[in-house]
């Protein structure tokens, strides 16, 4: 097996009585992209949210078994700290409505009260901007709500902030299924180049884009992990039934 950054052991999801993570182990293989797949409803996004303890603030959600970040459990570290190690970005882009482009960058650091030097805050924002390729679009623009710019914009925008934190594991749920081919490609070629720095796990439904950019497939059905391996392996050769009914399309 690979280098893991993270090990789930033994995951249970509930939400009040109703299991929807039952028993899952899975190793993340560090700076790889990793797809979680599988049908609507079958926990992927409750999964993602485990990793960074977004779970617990549901109302009525519990859990059971460990997450090991480079081997420490996640629940023995702050939420703060874990959510600076482990990014996320939503399906739909949520920049802050009332927040400029700059502050946006910087929400993570304003929103935990971690004061920095106005050069700092413009080197981050700089830094940020230009790894997703937006300073160019935005540099002449960054005292506007971030509201303001197109849905791709809006999803670079909302990557660049959890970057700003500099976070060693990117959660993606679905980053682009709000978002037309020509927005979809330039964050697709974007996350090819995080990996080299970050360790990505993203939730996708879209068997073709999971084909071209990620390296390891998780297959959840129902909650279980029913498969997980090379993306060649897993689509050339599933080993489970309803892994190969799912990517060929027979049912979603
Ligand atoms: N806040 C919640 N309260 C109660 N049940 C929930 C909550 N969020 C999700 N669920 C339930 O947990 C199960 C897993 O949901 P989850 O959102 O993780 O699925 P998913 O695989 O991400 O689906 P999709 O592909 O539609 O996004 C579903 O049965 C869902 O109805
Ligand atoms: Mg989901």
């Amino acid at each position: 097996m690979e280098d893991a950054i993270l090990s789930i052991r033994d995951l249970y999801a509930f939400y009040g009585k109703k299991e929807v993570l039952k028993g899952i182990n899975l190793d993340i293989p560090r700076n790889k992209v990793t797809g979680i797949m599988g049908p609507s409803g079958c926990g992927k996004t409750t999964l993602i949210r485990c990793i960074n303890r977004l779970h617990e603030l549901s109302p009525s959600a519990s859990l059971k078994g460990d997450i090991l970040l480079d081997g420490r459990s996640i629940f023995r570290m702050s939420p703060v700290q874990l959510r600076k190690r482990v990014g996320m970005v939503f399906q739909r882009p949520n920049p802050f409505p009332t927040m400029t482009i700059y502050d946006n960058v910087i929400a993570g650091y304003i929103l935990n009260g971690i004061r920095l030097k106005k050069e700092e805050k413009d080197r981050i924002v700089e830094s940020a901007l230009k790894k997703v390729y937006l300073w160019d679009e935005v540099k002449d623009a960054l005292k506007k709500k971030g509201t303001f710019l197109s849905g791709g914009q809006q999803q670079r925008l909302c990557i660049a902030r959890a970057l700003a934190m500099n976070p060693e594991v990117l959660l993606l749920d679905e980053p682009t299924s709000a978002l037309d081919p020509k927005a979809t490609f330039r964050i697709e070629e974007l996350i090819l180049e995080l990996k080299k720095d970050v360790t990505i796990v993203m939730v996708t439904h879209n068997v073709a884009q999971a084909g071209r950019i990620a390296d390891y497939i998780a297959f959840l059905y129902n909650g279980e992990l029913v498969e997980f391996g090379k993306t060649d392996d897993v689509f050339t050769r599933p080993r489970h039934r309803k892994t190969e009914e799912y990517l060929t399309g027979r049912f979603v």
